[in-house]
């Protein structure tokens, strides 16, 4: 369409993709932070990602928060979803109830007929408690489905920003900063290299899951996600970036 080539839009998808090795770059004009209606579009992109992915008998894993909360009140199929699964990617990260994967799970099977699955777990777990809740058939079994997921699609935080959304402890804070935490994503902190610092037991997906997983799609957008973005990408797991203007031209001043 004539307002990509207007905005100079491709060259900058071009440019991102090529950079980080990614399958594909989808920006939509604007800033998200700045903008609800930008955050909509970058929801709406998501979707199209998505569906653009999406094939018979998948399973999704989604993570929460607000972005993605944005890609599920807007996700739709023309024709029901019934052999697709959606799962939460994590347990419970402490977040407000609309921003949990389990709602964003719930919420993208109901709109499309599709099934789904709910983890309900803290996600953080000391060692004795994961082993303990492993033990568990019905967390088991969800747990395994959570982690054959051929599709995650998730959001990428600000590291500070996430783990005061999530009340981390002060210890933990202190530890994140020391190590140079400056992205979260998946409950994962990453530093400016994108490797991650910080790694904990989970009942959900772990890094390992994550390396092998077929597509993953990451949503993201505004100004000041920029280097938690890119911190994201040079972690190189990614297969699909969905961004936004004030982030992508960010990103491109960075590379
Ligand atoms: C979390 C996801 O719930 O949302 C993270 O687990 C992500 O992957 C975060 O960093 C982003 O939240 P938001 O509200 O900025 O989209």
């Amino acid at each position: 369409p004539l307002f990509r080539t207007m905005f100079g839009l491709s060259e900058l998808e071009e440019k991102i993709r090529r950079h980080f090795d990614l399958k594909q770059v989808v920006i939509v004009p604007g800033d998200s932070e700045a903008s609800p209606r930008t955050k909509r579009e970058l929801g709406r992109a998501g979707c199209q990602a998505l569906r653009k992915a999406l094939g018979k008998d998948d399973v999704v894993a989604v993570t929460g928060g607000s972005t993605l909360a944005q890609v599920a009140n807007q996700f739709s199929s023309p024709t029901p979803l019934k052999s697709n699964w959606f799962v939460p990617a994590r347990g419970g990260l402490g977040e407000s109830l609309d921003y949990q994967a389990n709602t964003i799970a719930s919420t993208m099977a109901k709109r499309t007929g599709a099934q789904y699955r709910l983890l309900h777990v803290p996600d953080h777990l000391g060692e004795e408690a994961y082993l303990s809740l492993m033990q568990e058939p019905n967390v088991r079994e969800i747990v395994e489905v959570i982690r054959s997921a051929r599709i995650v699609v998730h959001g990428i935080g600000d590291a500070m920003v996430m783990a005061r959304r999530r009340r981390v402890d002060d210890s933990v804070v202190e530890a994140l900063k020391a190590d140079g935490a400056l992205a979260e994503a998946f409950g994962y902190y990453f530093d400016r290299n994108g490797s991650v610092v910080h790694k904990m037991l989970t009942a959900g997906l772990r890094l390992e899951d994550i390396m092998t997983t077929e597509v993953v799609i990451a949503v993201a957008g505004g100004r000041s996600k920029a280097e938690a973005i890119a911190a994201v990408m040079k972690f190189g797991h990614d297969d699909v970036l969905v961004t936004d203007e004030a982030a992508a031209k960010e990103i491109a001043a960075l590379i």
